[in-house]
């Protein structure tokens, strides 16, 4: 494997959001919202260094895929959030590719009456976005390769790398 992005990389970009975070929510009790399961380890990473009260919160989102003539749909499962209404959300998810899971969390969140919802994400791939929608915090862009490690997977693999790497040339996706 071509390690795309290596551990030192990560760790210090994490901490370079990590200040921005700071300082954006100086006075405001938040709540981070981690999207499963590919957003875990960079939450676990993130939170350590974040200064300000917060809860953590975590909902999956699962995506059928559609065919040439309906879109895909999304199927959220909200039941581990704490309390969301009146509540600032930090929402983090590992990576922005088409943008549709990400805009359908948002208006979600919004409907259960969040006060405000910002949106956080490790990377976000170029060229690949279908819907409109401008991410808050990205940690790095990335070009458009199918990537694992440090929580993203294949077929639920990988995740426990400490690097972010292509997957190997032939692996079918
Ligand atoms: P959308 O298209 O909704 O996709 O922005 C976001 C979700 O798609 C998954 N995804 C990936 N997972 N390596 C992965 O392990 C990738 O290269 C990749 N591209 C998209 C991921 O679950 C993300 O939350």
């Amino acid at each position: 494997m071509t390690v795309l992005i290596p551990e030192d990389a990560i760790r210090e970009r994490v901490r370079e959001i990590a200040t921005e975070l700071n300082a954006d929510f100086t006075g405001r009790i938040f709540t981070v919202v981690g999207i499963l399961t590919g957003s875990l380890i960079f939450l676990a990473d993130l939170v350590r260094r974040l200064e300000h009260r917060h809860q953590i919160g975590l909902l999956q989102a699962s995506s059928y895929r559609g065919t040439a003539t309906t879109p895909g749909i999304l199927v959220l499962n909200t039941g581990l959030l704490p309390e969301i209404r009146g509540r600032h959300i930090l929402l983090l998810d590992d990576i922005l590719d088409t943008g549709a899971t990400l805009s359908q969390v948002v208006a979600h969140l919004h409907g259960l009456g969040a006060a405000s919802v910002k949106t956080c994400v490790l990377l976000r791939k170029i060229g690949r976005q279908t819907v409109p929608f401008e991410p808050d915090y990205v940690g790095f862009s990335i070009p458009d390769a199918f990537v694992v490690g440090y929580g993203l997977d294949f077929n639920d693999d990988y995740r426990h790398l400490p690097y972010i790497d292509v997957l190997p040339e032939g692996t079918a996706v």
